[in-house]
């Protein structure tokens, strides 16, 4: 318990973590198994990433699920993604409430199948007043679409008239949510993505060759101690 503190207070200063989840697919492969086994076990480390984050002390945590990109996979594997992420929201709206968890979603919701939708609304209405780790999925998420989507609504809500940048932060898909501090890309790729695109731009990156299956909460612990030694001067001196 005083060991969960102490961290708690280390790690005060990570306000916001994202990840990028890449590497389902090889993990499987390189076990002789359908790729749709490689995401079943993401799911298994995705909860075990959340309740590590929460231990942390981390107050808002992104994972980015299935981008506006995804869409090109086998239709299977859509269908079998969404399915997988319908079936453990369901699962595991009980326990993540009970642990105060106020579970958001960042993306175009309105294009997914109607099954997901209505999970993904039930979830946002069960734990919109809790106030302990706020956990963003994002599905169905491109950063440049965000960008455009908050563009277009701010100039609307405008009169059409010229907008600046708070305005359109106001329209970004989750509002409120400060800048991600950390960004984490498993599986040895090195690139963004189109992942929070505008939140990004003074994130500091952390890329590592274990694939998301493999990953666990002694690598998201060296990567939040190596955190602690980056100097961030967010373009000052
Ligand atoms: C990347 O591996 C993983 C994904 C695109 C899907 C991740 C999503 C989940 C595990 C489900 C999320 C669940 C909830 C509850 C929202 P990849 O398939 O790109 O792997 P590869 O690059 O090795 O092929």
């Amino acid at each position: 318990m005083a060991r969960i503190f102490l961290h708690k207070l280390i790690m005060r200063n990570i306000k916001h973590l994202a990840i990028i989840m890449d590497g389902n697919g090889r993990w499987a492969k390189k076990k002789g198994l359908p790729r749709i086994e490689g995401h079943k076990r993401g799911v298994s480390v995705i909860k075990k990433i959340v309740q590590s984050a929460d231990d942390m002390g981390i107050k808002y945590l992104t994972l980015y699920s299935f981008s506006t990109e995804n869409w090109k996979r086998p239709k299977s594997e859509v269908k079998f993604l969404f399915k997988l992420m319908e079936e453990n929201l369901k699962k595991e709206a009980e326990n993540l409430h009970k642990n105060n968890i106020h579970v958001l979603f960042a993306g175009r919701i309105d294009e997914l199948p109607l099954f997901l939708q209505k999970t993904i609304l039930e979830m946002k209405n069960l734990t919109r007043k809790n106030t302990g780790l706020r956990l963003i999925f994002a599905i169905n998420y491109g950063g440049r679409q965000e960008i455009v989507d908050a563009v277009n609504k701010a100039f609307e809500m405008n009169g059409n008239k010229k907008i600046d940048k708070d305005m359109v932060r106001k329209f970004l898909y989750v509002p409120d949510v400060p800048d991600p501090d950390i960004v984490i890309r498993t599986s040895g790729e090195q690139r963004m993505s189109n992942f929070l695109t505008w939140q990004s731009v003074y994130s500091e990156l952390y890329f590592t060759s274990k694939l998301w299956p493999d990953f666990d909460r002694n690598d998201l612990k060296r990567i939040c101690d190596d955190y602690q030694k980056r100097k961030r001067r967010f373009g000052g001196l």
